[in-house]
């Protein structure tokens, strides 16, 4: 039995220690905005926050996940009302929305350490989000116009 800090609140969860945390926030939490997409930190399509690091849910362990602050989609503060979900909005980002949330999560992090990045440092951090509906003009858009407080 693992106590687990998810979006502000400790929950306990009946899985082994390798459990992919992944896994831990779709099946035992149903927290389903975190998405599977390839299973081997290559696409990051489930990335959430730990501590407030954006990394790769399909290939962090639940015991890594211990102790420490998991935040999701589900736990962006404002919710809709965030910041980088109306730029998304607002810059149409979505497509299919499959990685959509994976791209949200990595965007809030890079907005936490540099509120105005440059087109340089956007492009570069997310890097590793991969979207199979290409709409990466979309998405560097929108974290330019969700920095920018438009
Ligand atoms: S599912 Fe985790 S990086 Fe692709
Ligand atoms: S919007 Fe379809 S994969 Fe990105």
């Amino acid at each position: 039995m693992a106590n687990l800090n998810v979006n502000g609140v400790v929950r306990q969860i009946d899985a082994a220690p390798d459990t992919p945390l992944l896994w831990v926030l779709r099946e035992h939490l149903k927290l389903t905005g975190t998405k599977y997409g390839c299973g081997v930190a290559a696409c990051g399509a489930c990335t959430v926050h730990l501590d407030g690091e954006p990394i790769r849910a399909c290939v962090t362990p639940l015991s890594h996940a211990e102790g420490k602050r998991v935040t999701t989609i589900e736990g962006l503060p404002g919710g809709e009302n965030n910041r980088l979900v109306q730029a998304w909005i607002a810059e149409q980002a979505p497509q299919c929305g499959y990685c959509q949330s994976g791209q949200i999560m990595q965007a809030a992090g890079l907005l936490a350490k540099t509120p105005k990045p440059s087109r340089e440092q956007i492009v570069e951090h997310m890097d590793g989000n991969i979207c199979r509906c290409g709409s990466y003009a979309q998405i560097v858009a929108a974290v330019e116009r969700a920095a920018s407080g438009r």
